[in-house]
């Protein structure tokens, strides 16, 4: 932890690398939680004195008492979705509005994004993106275009606002011959949802941030989805729509480049995606079905498979350059424990052209293997590196190497106990 830093949380490959269990371990080290991009496609699970919680947009630091929770002008909120979330965490007893400031820049997800984004996905035919659904591509694409509503529209004048941008939205709909919707109960939950967003400090939080950062107050950037879903540096156009790097972190908070500490990079000890795109060292067989069996890899917020695979170095190490990434986190490194042998990824290989590099286009390329023995032991009863079978210190050695950076945490369970700090 960084005294008057932001230190980044980062996913660094698809997401879901199990970012709400290591959030959970860092919270108590740090003053003020931020998430900086993304809205309601994140879903974090978090279980809290044995009640699980799927976080979406508020940020993890919700659960401790003292803490500040900041949600960054780079997030896009949907005021139904923020209040059926909060509501539940109010419900569960925890006291929301003094710890929880949310940006008047960050955009509103309006429910027509929502319809305009199926209504992009239907038309994409068999490219389709594999979007969550929650209108995040159409709300960033109108803070793009500078039409979009900013939660601050909502303090003033704001009937008339949203009746514009809905028209708008009707028209292309109208255009694009997509008419079958029936928004009226969605919209009625929205504008409560609005209602119950006026309840709560809606401010200037880049002014805030920065403020506690002089004070010598340190803040966890929290991100959502993971680098290769970064609009610019994921597979593209098979990405989320924001700047899920730690680039983000500074446009997404409004903190300068010199304010980052630390870049916490987190992985899993294989792959997965969800959605559609490019995912070189997917695994159609067995083996596949038996990692997201064991990991349990199905979408927190869609609840659909997730595609898995062996580690991905190529992936890693391009997303470590990007981020800056200082420490890497190995999740659910247990998850292999029956594996005889372990793959990784070293390489992509393309009409006979093998690269080490990320491509421009991973689309068709193949993954070049190296076959490592596997561990064959329970890791998850295990509480010291010391414990750890010489197959798996190896593993970690390996890979270690390969990327250049320390794995300074290890999860071997779900359980918080399940975490060896090195
Ligand atoms: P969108 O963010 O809903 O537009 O979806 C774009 C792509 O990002 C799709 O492939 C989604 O499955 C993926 N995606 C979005 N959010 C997450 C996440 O939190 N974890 C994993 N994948 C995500």
């Amino acid at each position: 932890m960084s005294k008057g830093k932001v230190d980044a949380l980062l996913g660094i490959v698809f997401g879901d690398e199990g970012k709400g269990k290591v959030v959970d371990v860092f919270t108590p080290k740090y003053d003020i939680v931020a998430r900086f991009a993304g809205g309601p496609n994140a879903g974090h699970t978090i279980i809290f004195e044995g009640k699980k919680f799927v976080l979406r947009s508020i940020p993890s630091g919700i659960f401790a008492e003292d803490k500040i929770n900041i949600i960054g002008n780079g997030c896009v909120v949907a005021p139904d979705l923020f209040m059926a979330e909060a509501k539940e965490l109010e419900d569960a007893g925890y006291e929301l509005r003094s710890r929880l400031h949310i940006s008047k820049r960050a955009h509103l997800i309006l429910p027509t994004h929502r319809v305009l984004d199926r209504a992009y996905e239907a038309a994409k035919g068999k490219n389709k993106v594999g979007t969550t659904g929650k209108g995040i591509g159409p709300t960033y694409s109108e803070k793009a275009s500078r039409t979009g509503l900013r939660i601050g529209d909502i303090l003033e004048n704001f009937d008339a606002k949203y009746a514009a941008l809905k028209t708008r939205h009707e028209e292309i709909l109208r255009n694009l011959n997509y008419t079958d919707y029936d928004i009226t109960e969605e919209e009625r939950l929205w504008m409560e949802g609005v209602e119950y967003l006026r309840t709560f400090p809606l401010t200037d939080t880049e002014i805030e941030i920065n403020r506690a950062l002089r004070e010598g107050k340190s803040v966890l950037a929290e991100g959502a989805q993971g680098t290769m879903l970064d609009i610019d540096h994921g597979t593209y156009p098979f990405v989320s729509s924001s700047n899920t790097v730690s680039g983000g972190v500074c446009t997404g908070l409004g903190v300068a480049p010199n304010k980052i500490g630390e870049v916490f990079g987190i992985f899993k000890a294989y792959s997965t995606r969800v959605g559609s795109g490019p995912f070189p060292v997917e695994l159609f067989d067995e083996t596949g079905d038996k990692i997201r069996q064991i990991g349990n890899e199905y979408g927190a917020v869609t609840g659909r498979n997730r595609r898995c695979g062996w580690v991905d170095l190529v992936a890693l190490r391009y997303a470590i350059t990007i981020n800056g990434v200082t420490q890497l986190i190995m999740m659910k490194s247990d998850v292999l424990d029956t594996f005889k042998t372990i793959k990784v990824c070293v390489a992509y290989e393309k009409d006979g052209v093998k690269t080490t590099d990320m491509p421009f286009d991973t689309e068709g390329w193949q993954a070049v293997y190296k076959e490592l023995p596997g561990w064959q032991t329970d890791l998850t009863e295990m509480t010291s590196e010391a414990q750890f079978p010489q197959a798996f210190k190896d593993y970690i050695a390996y890979l270690e190497r390969a990327l250049e950076v320390p794995i300074t945490i290890l999860s071997v369970g779900p359980d918080r106990a399940q975490t060896i700090i090195r």
